[in-house]
């Protein structure tokens, strides 16, 4: 196998392209891609400070690597889920990355946020963890971005996980959430920032070869909540349909981007309005987030609950 651009030796096979680069090349393909992502959903501005959140995984830490060499102004944001050793070890990996290259990151914990860490805020309601764990997130990313006075939030997904999400969405023909999948998330109200994913033209494969040949310090363990999660069963269909014939799930997420988002997004004008909880985004009159802060509230407290409230 020859590198592509050089003839040399290649380090890499990347089948759905039909290529393989050598290790300089490949790491230029690699940020190729996040220029060309950043430039075709116009993400940012050189002139942007952008809020990189961080998980300590392969994808936001290379993310946050290339934002960083492309010279833009940019800083963390890493959310405390509170979710034992995963939490404390990827914490001290985004640490780490920080502090080697000199940038600021911030660091939010859950629990303050929400009365609780994830595993009990899971254990007080019914939601399946990753789902209450996923509106935590959001919610306070779009929160840290606002007190900081920061305009875009950038997030590591990547084609894989776009593809899953979409993938999962049409199994259900849930038509508001195939409205909102983009790369590109536009700011409609002056209390949602903007928010992108810069590496969703690049595979889960891709991102952990460049983040290995980059030197990259990452958590290899996936969050203990993961297993059994159905995004990981979507994950394992696309990738046995991409075995069989490579570039499948390329096509189905760049397919969907290009011919068929345009049509979910018609018709789906919602009226956003300020909690009247905690005066952030939502299109009620109560946010999902102060919902379940509320549950997780009634649920550490069952003697104020018995007393105070007489419907209960
Ligand atoms: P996930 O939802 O775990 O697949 O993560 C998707 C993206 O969300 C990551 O690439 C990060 O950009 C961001 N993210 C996930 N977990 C955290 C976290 N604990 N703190 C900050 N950002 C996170
Ligand atoms: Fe949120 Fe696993 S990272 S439940
Ligand atoms: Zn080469
Ligand atoms: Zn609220």
């Amino acid at each position: 196998m020859r590198c592509r651009k050089c003839g040399e030796s290649a380090a890499l096979e990347l089948r759905r392209h039909n290529a393989a680069f050598c290790v300089p090349h490949f790491t230029e393909f690699f940020r190729k891609q996040v220029r060309e992502a950043i430039h075709h959903y116009r993400m940012f501005t050189p002139d942007e400070t952008v809020m990189v959140a961080v998980s300590g995984g392969k994808d936001s830490l290379a993310l946050w690597d290339v934002l960083i060499e492309e010279g833009y102004p940019t800083v963390g944001l890493y959310l405390d889920l509170g979710i034992f050793d995963y939490s404390r070890e990827s914490r001290e990996k985004c640490e780490a990355f920080a502090a080697a290259r000199r940038q600021r990151l911030l660091i939010e914990r859950v629990d303050a946020a929400i009365g609780a860490p994830i595993p009990e805020v899971q254990k007080a309601t019914r939601r399946p963890t990753c789902s209450a764990c996923g509106l935590s997130k959001r919610y306070l990313m779009n929160r840290a971005a606002l007190t900081h006075g920061f305009v875009v939030v950038a997030t590591g997904h990547n084609l894989d996980d776009e593809a899953a999400t979409l993938f999962g969405s049409v199994m259900h023909w849930q038509t508001d959430a195939l409205s909102r999948q983009s790369p590109a998330l536009a700011s409609t109200h002056p209390k949602l920032v903007r928010r992108v994913k810069p590496l969703y033209r690049l595979s889960e494969l891709e991102t952990a070869a460049f983040a290995f040949l980059r030197g990259i310090d990452y958590i290899v363990e996936e969050c203990p909540f993961a297993a059994g999660a159905t995004s990981l069963a979507h994950k394992e269909a696309l990738n046995r349909l991409e075995a069989a014939s490579p570039g499948v799930k390329h096509n189905f997420l760049f397919g969907f981007l290009e011919k068929a988002r345009p049509a979910f997004e018609r018709g789906q004008d919602v009226q956003l309005t300020e909690c009247a909880s905690c005066g952030q985004v939502t299109t009620g009159e109560i946010c999902a987030f102060c919902k379940l802060a509320d549950q997780v509230k009634r649920r550490s407290t069952p003697l104020t609950r018995s007393s105070g409230d007489p419907s209960q």
